[in-house]
Parts: C-alpha cells; structure tokens; sequence
C-alpha cells in the first residue's frame, strides 16, 4: 500500500492546458473520488498517476517516490476502465492471470493468487466459463480481478460501472465498497455520478475545468460546500439560487427577494447576514429544504408550479421565481399539477449565503 501525492500536477495537449496545477495528498489506504462534469480532467489526472499520460508540468509521487519518470508498469499501480475489454477467446480464469504471467511470476504463486481473487470477488464457479457466457456485473468482477489479484499499491478506477445498468451499479458499487473494507487498498476512482461518489469515498474531490473546487469528506462537501459551483453540483436536484437584497427593517433582517417576496433572517443566523445589509447577495437553498408550510408558518414563499414531478417517495415542484428556475423536493402531493398556486415554506436554518462576486459560499 502506498500514499499519493500530485504536486502542482499540470497536463497541456499541444500548449493548451486542460489541468491546471493539481496539490492533493492521498494517505495510505484511503479511498478518494475524483467528480466532476464532462471535460474537466478527472480521466486526464488519473491517466497521469497511472503513467498512461505524460505529465507536463509538477510532480507526481507514490510512496514517497517521484514517478513521473516511469512506466505504468513500473508504478505499482493497476487501472480498471469502463471499457474494461477482457479477451474473449480465454477463460474467466486466463483473463485473471494473464499480467501475472507476463510477469513471469511462478505457477504454483498464480495458482494459489487465482484462488484467493475468485473467493473474494465469488467467481469460483465462472473460471472456466468464457467471457461471453458471463453477466455485464460478473464481467467486471473479471476485470476487477485482473487488477485484485496482483496485488498493488494502488487501484485507479476509471468509470468502472457506467456501462452496467442501474441495478448491477449499486451492486458493483456496494461490493467495491466492501471490498475495500477489507482490503484497503489507497484507491482513486473517478466518476461523474455524484452517487457513486458520496457513497463510496472517503473524501471527495470535485474538480471544475481542470481545477480542484473542494476536497472534502462526502458529509461536509454536502453541508458546507466551499463554492456556488460546488454547492450546485453536489445534490439533486442541485442546490436554488436566488438574488437577494439584505435589508434591515426595524431589529429584523430581512432578505428580499426579486419578485418583491421577503424571508425574514432568524436570530441563529443574523450574525452570517448582517454585514451584508444594503448589498446584492446570492442565497442558496436546497430541493429539499422546502416544505408544505404549516398553518403557522412564518417564512413562507408564494409560486406557481411549472412541472410536478412525482417520484413515490417524494415530488419535486418545479417553479420560476423571476426567471430563475427552481425546484423544491415535497412530500408527495396527489393531485398537484403544473399551473397550481402554492406556499412553500423555507428552512431558514439551512439557507446558504454566497458572494456573487466570488461564487464563495460564506455560510
Ligand atoms: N488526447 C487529447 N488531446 C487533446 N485534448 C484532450 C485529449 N484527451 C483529453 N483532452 C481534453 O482534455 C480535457 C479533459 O478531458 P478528460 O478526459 O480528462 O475529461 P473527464 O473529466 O474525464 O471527462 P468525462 O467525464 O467526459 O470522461 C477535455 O477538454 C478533453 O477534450
Ligand atoms: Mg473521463
């Protein structure tokens, strides 16, 4: 087992750069995802620790030792892709020993290495099968074990699960956890399903246009997102935002809103709000913190549902606050259609307040 470090890690193709500077420290053992959208860099950093890429700029270390040098077999490192390509014309149990092999390693060592891997991931009884003659989740289990079984320092997980459908995902991403509570082994998995992402790291890291956003344990990344474009990416629906004027009426603070609706700011929460009195602010609230006021409600909004979406447990109402889209997450509501008038009520408690000039979450 083995720490991580990037340093400054920067990728340029042809002179135009796609990452941009990465600093991260990875303990020894520790399961870290990298998430973000299409494009930002997370398979470009990945390829770079696993030596698939060269790296342009900083350093990258594994155990303690600089290896931007060497090849990707020399690395300790073993990769699993979405495309995870077993040969088709060998066995369950060839496809597993097939790098060992390469390596030279002795018989009876393969033998005995093979037997363990198949325990572990439950494909004892597949070994002899064809690729083929498999399901799509026992197929990655087979890639899975091709990378398990030699045992590295670190495992890299490129969208190991996006080519499965939904079931056989939860599956595979309940196992890989498990998996890792046994043997931890330091592991950088990249995805851009934030499901994956909260459920199996660690910490997370949300990258942005080849830039780290925030490093955090999956809980805070939730209740204390560091950016606007954090705290939209992470949770889903993702997270409302609307322009706001701070004003101070009387002892209250007051937040009003575009459309001239106002909520007014609870004593536990004055301190965040108050020295921003008179500016143009941005706040934040979560799907999930609306509700279906009480008769006594005091911070409540009037809308128009635009879209009702019912999904069993909940509904999400969506609805248009002076041209700024927004949704809220309600107990479920029969009958409600779009066109409906409603109130919603706001959790005051949990509504962020963000720098528009700097997309800073300050709270
Ligand atoms: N070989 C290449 N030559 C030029 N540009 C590249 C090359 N490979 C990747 N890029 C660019 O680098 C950026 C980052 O790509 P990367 O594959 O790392 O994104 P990603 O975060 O893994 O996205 P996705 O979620 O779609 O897999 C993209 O803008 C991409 O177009
Ligand atoms: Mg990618």
């Amino acid at each position: 087992m083995a720490s991580v470090t990037l340093g400054k890690v920067e990728k340029a193709y042809d002179g135009l750069k796609t990452v941009h500077g990465i600093d991260l420290e990875i303990a020894d053992g520790e399961f870290i995802v990298l998430v973000g959208p299409s494009g930002c860099g997370k398979s470009t950093t990945l390829r770079m620790i696993a030596g698939l890429e060269t790296v342009t700029g900083g350093e990258v270390a594994i155990g303690g030792r600089r290896v931007n040098e060497l090849q990707p077999g020399e690395r300790d490192i073993a990769m699993v892709f979405q495309n995870y390509a077993l040969y088709p014309h060998l066995s369950v149990a060839e496809n597993i020993v097939f790098g060992l092999k390469l390596r030279k390693v002795p018989k009876a060592d393969i033998e005995s290495r093979l037997k363990r891997t198949a325990e572990i991931l439950g494909l004892e009884q597949y070994l002899d099968r064809k690729p083929r003659q498999l399901s799509g989740g026992q197929r990655q289990r087979v890639a899975m074990g091709r990378a398990l079984i030699r045992n590295p320092a670190v495992f890299l997980f490129d969208e190991p699960l996006s080519n499965l459908d939904a079931k056989l995902r939860v599956q595979m991403r309940t196992e890989i956890k498990e998996l890792h509570a046994r043997i931890p082994t330091t592991t950088i998995y990249v995805t851009h399903d934030q499901i994956e992402a909260m459920t199996l790291a660690d910490r997370v890291v949300v990258m942005n246009k080849g830039r780290i956003e925030q490093v955090a344990a999956p809980e805070e990344l939730y209740q204390r997102p560091a950016t606007r474009f954090v705290a939209g990416f992470i949770g889903s629906p993702g997270m409302n935002f609307f322009s706001v004027t701070i004003e101070a009426g009387g002892s209250e603070l007051v937040l009003k809103l575009p459309d001239g609706q106002s909520l007014a700011v609870p004593d536990s929460r004055r301190a965040l709000f108050a020295p921003h009195v008179g500016a143009q602010m941005l706040i934040g609230i979560r799907p999930e913190h609306f509700s279906a006021p009480a008769e006594s409600a005091a911070n409540t909004l009037d809308i128009v549902a635009t879209l009702v979406e019912p999904l069993g447990m909940d509904t999400l109402v969506h609805f248009r606050m002076n041209g700024t889209d927004a949704v809220a997450r309600l107990l479920p509501m029969p009958g409600l259609n779009a066109g409906a008038s409603l109130k919603l009520a706001v959790d005051m408690a949990k509504v962020h307040l963000l720098d528009p000039k700097t997309d800073a979450v300050l709270g």
